[in-house]
């Protein structure tokens, strides 16, 4: 049965990571009472939104060189690592999550330290996880039409998959408006896509690191698509991922498709486009940030 296998808690349901799937709330409290360094930097993203992309900036940024990191980003990813392996990795640490707000590192915000938040189209970042997870027949989705998980995930049953695109969202934005000392910088996929330089040096501002127009422009290139793409499946040559995935009993997933933007134009029906907007149009009534901004670089 498609979707059996997540995990439920609370309001939510995740992918069925070991250490979620061995203990939920264990694994989500350690990761919220784990300890952070000064240095470290959380990159906090809805699964799909570009978590391999800017995590491999950041990391660029933080070395002040345009050279790939030698590990994959899941071995810093908090929803499937026990936090006390973490505490032997080298800083600055770049750690991402798709946990929502309430299970993340609460000293972290609490001292202001650096957090990310890439936002993206949530139609696009329905699609591109319907895909990977097609791909590999995780969670049993190869069995499922597009329109059979659009029906389930985007506005049936399982809308609440990590905690929900919007919810995710908003739990993060109240927490970061209702604090003064919450340190976050909100990134849009689309304007990544579009201007990759300028957003490089204005993450380079928030993150307190040197970088010239020119090393900006270098990490651009060296984390566009095509060559990212390519030096993760260098990467795979090398077993990391796939070593990943074994231990977790996964097969490996497609993290490169096509990093377009507005693909889920080739797999909405208009039906389909018309109740998503609704459920968007909804779920951001109450709140002030603005998805407008990447409607308008579609
Ligand atoms: P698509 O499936 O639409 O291609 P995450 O890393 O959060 O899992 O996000 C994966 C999505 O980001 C995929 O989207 C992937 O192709 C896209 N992506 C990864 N690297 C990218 C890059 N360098 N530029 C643009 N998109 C990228």
């Amino acid at each position: 049965m498609p979707f059996e296998d997540l995990v439920h808690i609370d309001d939510c349901c995740f992918s069925p990571f070991p250490p979620l799937q061995k203990d939920a709330r264990k694994h989500l409290e350690a990761v919220r009472d784990m300890k952070t360094n000064e240095d470290d930097v959380l990159l906090i993203t809805y699964p799909k939104c570009g978590t391999h992309w800017v995590w491999e900036i950041i990391a660029m940024l933080l070395k002040e060189e345009a050279e790939y990191h030698p590990l994959v980003r899941e071995h810093v990813f908090l929803d499937a690592v026990d936090p006390s392996s973490l505490d032997s990795l080298p800083s600055p640490r770049v750690f991402n999550t798709h946990i929502p707000f309430r299970w993340l590192p609460q000293e972290h915000f609490r001292k202001g330290r650096k957090a990310v938040n890439v936002i993206r189209n949530p139609k696009d970042a329905a699609v591109s996880l319907y895909c990977h997870w097609h791909s590999s027949n995780e969670l049993g989705v190869g069995s499922l039409s597009w329109s059979e998980f659009f029906e389930e995930v985007v506005v049936g049953q399982y809308k609440n998959l990590f905690g929900g695109y919007f919810d995710f969202q908003k739990e993060l934005y109240r927490a970061a408006q209702s604090d003064p000392e919450f340190s976050l910088h909100t990134m849009y996929y689309e304007t990544l896509k579009k201007d990759p330089v300028s957003e490089i040096l204005s993450l380079a501002g928030y993150l307190g690191v040197t970088c010239s127009r020119e090393l900006a422009a270098d990490i651009a290139d060296k984390c566009s698509f095509h060559k990212l793409k390519h030096a993760s499946d260098n990467l795979k040559d090398h077993g990391e991922i796939a070593k990943l995935m074994k231990n977790m009993d996964r097969k490996l997933p497609n993290f490169y498709r096509k990093g377009k933007v507005g693909d889920w134009k080739n797999w909405y029906t208009v039906s389909q486009n018309e109740r998503h907007d609704a459920r968007i149009k909804e779920e951001m009534k109450d709140i002030d940030f603005d998805l407008q901004l990447i409607y308008e670089n579609l």
